[in-house]
């Protein structure tokens, strides 16, 4: 497996993972300006012969960073790979003096929840109803980068 940070050309392999894994996927126009803006924090883990297996998107605005979406390949989950994505992203923004990273979350989506609390985020709010079609709540959820001293 390879991680990597994404290029504009891995935007239409994330665009058909979106259409398979979400309820409001994201389209290629929308990827390609996530992956190409100032600040973007966007990384893919591919297989050696190259098959998207799972991506992260976000972006950072020092010392800040959010985390918009997150997602593996239905077959290859449970496999550690977006934990260690996750932790690629973390890593190499620090470079760019990321000191905390944000996200929302469902709050029916146990397996992320279970993700990031295992990476270190702890939970910090909710905002009630946030999502639509299913209705849901959102966890806002943080991690700093202390949480690598726990
Ligand atoms: C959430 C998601 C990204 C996890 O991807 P993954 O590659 O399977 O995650 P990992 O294998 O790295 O899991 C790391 C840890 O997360 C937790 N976890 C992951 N999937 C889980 C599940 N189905 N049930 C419970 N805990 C889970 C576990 O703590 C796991 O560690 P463990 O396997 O040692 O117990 C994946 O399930 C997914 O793509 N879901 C749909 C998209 C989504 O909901 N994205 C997040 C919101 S943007």
């Amino acid at each position: 497996m390879n991680i990597r940070r994404a290029v504009p050309d891995d935007a239409p392999a994330i665009a058909e993972l979106e259409c398979e894994i979400f309820s409001d996927p994201w389209g290629v126009k929308d990827i390609f300006s996530y992956i190409s803006v100032t600040g973007s924090m966007c990384f893919v883990a591919t297989s050696d012969e190259g098959e998207l297996l799972s991506y992260l998107i976000g972006r950072v605005i020092a010392p800040e960073g959010e985390i918009y979406r997150l997602a593996t390949r239905p077959e290859k989950r449970r496999r550690g790979i977006a934990y260690r994505l996750l932790d690629f992203a973390a890593k190499t923004s620090r470079g760019v003096g990321l000191e905390c990273l944000f996200l929302e979350v469902r709050s029916k989506n146990i397996p992320a929840r279970n993700l990031y609390r295992s990476y270190g985020f702890r939970e910090m709010g909710e905002r009630k109803n946030y999502y639509k079609d299913p209705t849901d709540d959102a966890i806002v959820m943080v991690r700093a980068h202390s949480a690598d001293l726990i």
